[in-house]
Parts: C-alpha cells; sequence; structure tokens
C-alpha cells in the first residue's frame, strides 16, 4: 500500500493540479477526495472534483460532498475572479463531465477512509477548513487515525492575499481553522503563502508541461484567468501552485523545510481576521499556551518547481 491520502478541497485551478500530484502518483493511495465551498461554490467545486477525477481515469475514488458555508459567519466571497465564474479558469469542460462520479456526504466519506485504512492517514487539506474542523469536532476519536494534516493557508510573516493579513482559505472560514491549527492536538504542516508565493512557475515551465501529455494540456489550457489575476497581484507573469505545494509535502514528506511555531488565529471581525500570529518568543509561558505547528516557511524553491515538473509530467495520458 502507498502513503494512504484524503484530499480535501475546493477546485480552483491549483487544486486540480494538487488532485493530479496525488492521483497520478503510484506510491499514493488516495482513499477519498470531499469538497469544500471556497473558490466557487459548493454545487461547482463538487462538479469539479468530479470532473478532475474524470480527467484522470479516476472515477473510482470515493467523493464527499462537505460544507457549503463557514462554521460561524457568512463566507464574504469566493475567488472566481481568480479562478474563473466555474473554478476551472473558463475551462471546466475541457476537465470532462463528473457524471460517472458518485457522491456521497463529506463526513461519511471521512469516517469511513479513516476507520478503514490499516495505516493512519495523511489529510491534504487545500481549501478553506470547515470540513476538517466539524471531522475533529464530531469524531475526535478519529484524530489518531490521521498521521498528520498537511494544509495549504495563512500567511505567516508575508501580506495575506484577501486582506493585508489575511489568506483566502483560512479567512473563508476562521473558526474552523482556529480549531484545527490551535485547539486540536492533531500533527499539522501549514504550507503558507510565505513559501507559495515564492514557488511561482513561469509560463515557460507551463509551456514545457502542457507538451507532456493530454492532461497536461488540460490542466495548463486552465491557465488565463488565473495568469491574469496573478500578473496584477504580484507583478510577474507567474502563477503560485499553491495547493501543488502542500500536496507535493504530503506525498513526498521532506520537500518543504518546517519550523515548529506556536500559532493563534484571529477570529475577531476586525481588519485583522484570520491573521496568523506566530509566538516566535524565545522565552514562552511554561506549560505553553498552544502546542506548535510545522510552518514550511523554506524549501528549495527549484527543487520544487522541478519536482512539480516531473510528477505532473508523468500524469500519463487517460484521455486522448
Ligand atoms: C488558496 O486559496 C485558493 O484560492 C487556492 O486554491 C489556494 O488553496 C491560496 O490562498
Ligand atoms: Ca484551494
Amino acid at each position: 500500500m502507498g502513503i494512504p491520502l484524503i484530499v480535501d478541497t475546493d477546485p480552483g485551478v491549483d487544486d486540480a493540479y494538487a488532485l493530479t500530484l496525488a492521483l497520478s502518483d503510484p506510491a499514493v493511495d488516495v482513499l477519498a477526495v470531499t469538497t469544500v465551498f471556497g473558490n466557487v461554490d459548493i454545487d461547482i467545486t463538487t462538479a469539479n472534483a468530479g470532473r478532475v477525477l474524470s480527467l484522470l481515469d479516476r472515477v473510482d475514488v470515493p467523493v464527499g460532498r462537505g460544507a457549503g458555508r463557514p462554521l460561524v459567519h457568512p463566507a464574504p466571497e469566493s475567488a472566481a475572479a481568480v479562478h474563473g465564474t466555474d473554478g476551472l479558469g473558463g475551462r471546466a469542460d475541457d476537465f470532462g463531465e463528473p457524471g460517472a462520479v458518485v457522491v456521497r456526504r463529506a463526513l461519511d466519506v471521512l469516517v469511513e477512509a479513516l476507520e478503514a485504512s490499516p495505516e493512519p492517514v495523511t489529510v491534504a487539506a487545500i481549501g478553506p477548513l470547515t470540513n476538517i474542523a466539524l471531522l475533529l469536532a464530531t469524531r475526535p476519536d478519529l484524530a489518531e487515525r490521521i498521521r498528520r494534516v498537511v494544509i495549504m493557508g495563512g500567511a505567516v510573516s508575508v501580506s495575506g492575499n484577501v486582506t493585508p493579513v489575511a489568506e483566502f482559505n483560512l479567512w473563508s472560514d476562521p473558526e474552523a481553522a482556529r480549531r484545527v491549527l490551535v485547539e486540536e492536538d492533531v500533527p499539522v504542516t501549514l504550507v503558507p503563502l510565505d513559501l507559495t508565493h515564492r514557488c511561482t512557475v513561469d509560463e515557460g515551465w507551463l509551456d514545457r508541461l502542457a507538451v507532456t501529455g493530454p492532461i497536461a494540456r488540460v490542466l495548463t489550457g486552465s491557465r488565463d484567468t488565473y495568469l491574469h489575476h496573478y500578473r496584477q497581484a504580484l507583478g510577474v507573469s507567474e502563477i503560485p501552485l499553491h495547493d501543488a505545494v502542500a500536496v507535493l509535502e504530503a506525498v513526498a514528506p521532506g520537500a518543504v523545510t518546517t519550523t515548529p511555531l506556536p500559532l493563534e488565529i484571529d477570529t475577531s471581525t476586525g481588519p485583522g481576521r484570520a491573521a496568523v500570529l506566530a509566538d516566535r518568543r524565545r522565552l514562552r509561558p511554561n506549560p505553553p499556551q498552544h502546542r506548535a505547528v510545522d510552518a514550511a516557511l523554506d524549501a528549495d524553491v527549484d527543487a520544487v518547481r522541478a519536482a512539480l515538473l516531473d510528477r505532473l509530467s508523468r500524469a500519463g495520458t487517460a484521455r486522448g
């Protein structure tokens, strides 16, 4: 058996790359894909998860439809301006129809996958953390079946991407994020904007990937809206494949460099909402106020880019 993995996702252009990375790795056993609102609404993210599975010829993977809104406050807005109104850069149809995928309730699918796995499971959470918070709140006994949760989210020492301090996934449900990152005990690796914004790929990288096969061609075909957004946001013709960096760490542990940091998440409704506060004091309270999470603040970024290109190039040719 390969690395047992569950992907909780809100596809999303970079989520599609991340799912492809996980699902085309022979050393990884994707037990389930669960969906959450986020980049676009839950109907669309669920359909898009099905489309990616259909593109990869993996409609056998159990799919669970999860939360359609955050735990407490309504979601302020989606990221359709980044990912397109269809969530896949206006090219959702190119990915195929989600029709053959059987969709159940996310919590049922998560519980079933965790209970059935003979080994502890890695969970890659690459959207708002609502489903994971609900799972840990309703089935705390299953926490010990989780090897670690690899989360794409947060801005630790850099600007946010939705507000000056907040990153989109955490900002979409800060109460859920606080539950998972601060209150729970489950091991967490956090892959924040600090790193993902350094791992951007340029159009040459996308072109090199595009020629490797039909799956890569569909993935890279979804680039225009996303590229346009990041040209304005970052001032360069490059895109950060945030979620793919997190999934790379999930399937190739050690791909990024982590620092243990106790974190707090701002759940106020003021301008600091969803900010990550890292406790870097040399003298911390004893006992500590919070456990530490492994924050991926660094990596050999050229090696990350090369690993992503190499692995995505091997995605195969399920659709001709
Ligand atoms: C995160 O937000 C979403 O738009 C992306 O899919 C990624 O998960 C980046 O902030
Ligand atoms: Ca995402």
